[in-house]
């Protein structure tokens, strides 16, 4: 039995105060288990209210939703993975395909980032996934593979064997067009078997996550695929009940 991962990732949303409301009726719905992981990915605003909210719950782990590749310096703006590993994060989201397309990150830009959060102690969650126009055209697993290899070139065998890739489809982000369980099976394989390689090993411990509207209807049937390890939710992460039953899921 897989132990699924449930990341839900806020983007730019829940403001401190809201952030606090929505941990309170989450929690009520969610009591501790030892059979499933819940990370939240706050703004970086957010963060500290959403750590003072779980200081009794350590079985739920927090994240940020980017970080910068230098460790510390003049980067107005800025925030390092050193700076989120102290505030109390473990994970980082790296290669989000909004980073990728709305502020133009590139992939060498990804591989310095898992560096930089492999070197302070955060896992980092390597987001992949391919444009329409890229399925369309017959090149998925041709994109979803290199911006693989280039996330995880900058480091050793050993440190890409803590990361966790999320496979999410751009034309499935936000747009309530999902993969099919079938689909994202298929990607996650291929996602699998490059990873052994890289890794250079036979079993594989890397978790590979499926995100791109996933909602209460879709989240147990894509989670059964095979291969699909846990989600990665968006908007549907904004509602704590709504959480609470992906959660549960
Ligand atoms: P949606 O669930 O809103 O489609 O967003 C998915 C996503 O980008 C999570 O990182």
């Amino acid at each position: 039995m897989k132990q699924p991962i449930f990341a839900a990732n806020w983007k730019m949303n829940h403001a401190p105060a809201d952030a606090t409301a929505f941990m309170r009726a989450f929690l009520a719905h969610f009591g501790k288990r030892q059979d499933r992981s819940v990370i939240f990915f706050p703004p970086a605003l957010s963060f500290g209210a959403v750590v003072g909210a779980l200081k009794d719950r350590p079985d739920i782990q927090l994240g940020v939703q980017n970080i910068y590749w230098e460790d510390k310096g003049a980067f107005t703006g800025e925030n390092s993975a050193t700076i989120a590993r102290a505030s109390g994060a473990k994970y980082v989201l790296v290669g989000h395909s909004e980073r990728r397309h709305i502020f133009g990150e590139t992939e060498e830009e990804a591989g310095k980032k898992v560096a930089a959060a492999t070197r302070a102690g955060l896992t980092p969650i390597v987001c992949v996934g391919e444009t329409l126009a890229q399925r369309e055209a017959g090149e998925t697993e041709q994109v979803v593979l290199r911006q693989l290899r280039a996330a995880l070139g900058t480091v050793s065998s050993a440190d890409a064997g803590n990361a966790i890739i999320a496979y999410e489809p751009v034309w499935a982000i936000g747009t309530g067009k999902t993969a099919t369980p079938a689909d994202a099976s298929a990607v996650h394989q291929a996602i699998g078997e490059e990873l052994r390689r890289i890794l250079d090993s036979g079993s594989l411990a890397v978790p590979i996550l499926y995100g791109g509207s996933v909602n209460r209807g879709n989240a147990a049937d894509l989670l059964a695929a095979p291969e699909v390890d846990g989600l990665l939710v968006g908007g549907a992460s904004l509602d704590a009940q709504g959480w609470a039953s992906i959660v549960l899921t």
